[in-house]
């Protein structure tokens, strides 16, 4: 959700402020602002909208402070303004603090201060927090660190929070409960931001703070403890993270780089896991709860979104390959719904952010209920690799557009990969069938560089369908629940609507919509399903809707049938979701350009979504 940065140092924070923010800005986009320490004057300049306004604001001002904090907001309480953006000021202006998160219970200490006579500028819960907390600091007459410590055990929610005091030019307090927070350690000065991505420039030193930490950083030193006061030894961990790698290199977008990146982060992910021609796979994060994987009699995976989707294409192949049933969660409807977890079940969660609330609150209930909880997850480091038993890493690099592209492919690689092993590990598939699996899946990345060779074709259909007000998208087998990703996509980046559903389903409802209006996107690979999918289309075709189908290579019969094809190279069907999804990805990027949408920055998205 919400990106903040902070800085204490021997450098003018200001630009170093900036520059982290506009590598945050993935993370939320309504307003930004900062807070510094200009001759013993607390300063705030904040502006709704991109960080780029609040440049605009200071105007090439140049500032003295060698400390500050930041934020780029995505709204939760109030719109997106001037002064619902952070930093917030406490009512006597001696505090500064940025906020990421929630407080569930700012209702009732708001109706407290305002009893005593404070009077709000925003409508934020941020600003009642602050002011709690300066509140606390003036009545029992204590220091900052532990009024900031006391408001803790008192506020129910999320938060990732930074103060900087007027009094204090040498201080900043730092405390985190569900949303992250990451120190980074450079010599004499720290950064703390929400993610690596604004401190890997300066230094690959860094801190995860825990849940209910609370660190007060100095110019001197850093010290962190718990909400009871008990000092905290924290483990310094070292970041494997290129700049390079949070960058366009060249592209127009992250999200064309990172589409065009998997073949890359497909390799990646399988390096050093997948030896194909001696048979192998090697998952060094599964180890310890192996044998109970191989035993569970049944698998829950808990996603959202994308990841949702992954978890779908996972349940068709591990009832395929390993023949043990699944049920995949969307990780909100679970986590309260009562759901019956049994001491020893195997839950999975999948998140590219890691820091998902309501899939980490999702692992929280399977855990106090005895289950065992695997993460497929992409964040080193992040609160769901760290709540999970044990799990693999996508090793797909940093995702910065706020679409999800290379993260799901990444993922299905990863879980192919963790459930074929798994299908051996039982027998449940023929050593022959395996070996040939294997085989395919190394060879998933060239094909995908081939799925990538239709750009051009893909962006002559997208000039055509541009104006769509709707589009439908099917798919039968491993390819529905593509469909469901292809629809995804192109909703949150277009602002079109549209829907994905199983090719057979449309005949109970939406074949209504279908007119010569209706472009219907089929996902219509060779498979086992394509008798019937092909039947689908000509449904489609009677009614006069327009199609656009994505085929295997070399395929003569659907062309003439559909409006277009798009062909992608053949691989078995369980891996074709690695490969067709490719030109649905592009389809949707053309489409979002062509009608001049923000394509990295979606209207009310965020990448990491920490409210639940
Ligand atoms: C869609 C998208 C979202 C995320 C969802 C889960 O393009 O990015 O639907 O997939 O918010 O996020 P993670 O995977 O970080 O848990």
């Amino acid at each position: 959700m919400c990106g903040i940065v902070g800085y204490i140092g021997h450098r003018p924070a200001f630009p170093l402020l900036i520059k982290g923010l506009k590598r945050l800005e993935y993370r939320g986009y309504d307003s930004a602002g900062v807070a510094l320490l200009e001759q013993n004057e607390l300063q705030v300049h904040k502006r709704k909208g991109k960080v780029q306004e609040l440049e605009d604001l200071v105007n090439g001002r140049s500032f003295s402070s060698t400390l500050g904090i930041g934020h780029t907001r995505w709204a939760t309480h109030g719109e997106p303004n001037d002064a619902n953006a952070h930093p917030h000021f406490s009512a006597d202006q001696n505090l500064a603090m940025i906020h990421n998160g929630i407080i569930e219970n700012y209702g009732t200490l708001k109706t407290e201060l305002e009893a005593e006579g404070y009077e709000f500028r925003s409508d934020t819960d941020t600003e009642v927090f602050i002011t709690f907390i300066s509140d606390l600091q003036k009545t029992l007459n204590v220091s900052l660190e532990e009024a900031v410590r006391i408001a803790l055990t008192k506020v129910v929610g999320a938060y990732a929070i930074v103060i900087m005091s007027k009094d204090d030019p040498n201080r900043l307090i730092a405390a985190r409960k569900g949303s992250p927070m990451v120190i980074g350690l450079g010599k004499d000065e720290y950064y703390v931001a929400s993610d690596a991505s604004p401190i890997i420039e300066y230094t690959n030193e860094v801190i995860y703070l825990k849940d209910e930490e609370l660190a007060i950083i100095s110019r001197d030193g850093l010290e962190i403890m718990d909400t009871q006061e008990v000092p905290q030894q924290p483990e310094i961990h070292k970041l494997d993270l290129k700049l390079e790698a949070i960058e366009k290199g060249g592209y127009e977008h992250f999200m064309l780089k990172e589409i065009f990146e998997q073949p890359k982060s497909i390799a990646d992910c399988m390096r050093g896991r997948l030896n194909a021609s001696a048979g192998e796979l090697t998952l060094g994060g599964i180890q310890n709860y192996a044998e109970a994987l191989a035993q569970a009699d049944r698998i829950i995976i808990v996603a959202c979104g994308t990841s949702w989707h992954a978890g779908l294409v996972a349940e068709y192949f591990i009832e395929d390959m390993c023949r043990i049933p699944v049920e995949v969660e969307y990780a909100s409807e679970f986590r309260y719904r009562n759901p019956v977890i049994k001491e020893g079940d195997i839950l999975i969660a999948i998140s590219q952010s890691g820091e998902t609330a309501d899939t980490l609150a999702a692992i929280e209930l399977a855990k106090a209920k005895g289950a065992i909880v695997f993460g497929i997850v992409n964040t080193v480091g992040s609160s769901i690799a760290r709540a999970t038993h044990e799990g693999a890493y996508l090793h797909a690099g940093p995702e910065i557009g706020v679409a999800s592209t290379k993260a799901f492919t990444a993922q299905l690689t990863v879980l192919i990969m963790v459930f074929l092993k798994l299908a051996k590990r039982k027998g449940t598939i023929a050593e022959s069938r395996f070996r040939e699996l294997l085989i395919e899946l190394e060879s998933v990345p060239q094909k995908v560089e081939k799925a990538l060779k239709s750009d051009d074709q893909i962006r002559e259909i997208s000039e055509l369908f541009k104006d769509a007000h709707n589009f439908l998208y099917l798919g039968r087998g491993y390819n529905f629940p593509v469909a469901l990703e292809g629809a995804l996509k192109l909703k949150e980046i277009s602002y079109i609507h549209a829907e994905g559903y199983p090719a057979a389903e449309m005949k109970h409802g939406p074949i209504a919509l279908i007119d010569e209006n209706m472009p219907v996107v089929f996902i219509a690979t060779r498979d086992s399903s394509y008798d019937k999918i092909v039947s689908n289309i000509q449904e489609v075709k009677s009614r006069k809707g327009k199609v656009i189908a994505i085929v295997t290579e070399g395929d003569v019969l659907i062309p003439k049938m559909a409006d277009f094809v798009i062909e992608v190279p053949a691989t078995h069907e369980a891996l074709m979701p690695l490969v067709s999804v490719i030109p649905l990805q592009l389809l949707s990027y053309h489409i979002a350009l062509m009608r001049g949408c923000n394509v990295d920055q979606p209207r009310n998205l965020a990448k990491s979504v920490t409210v639940e």
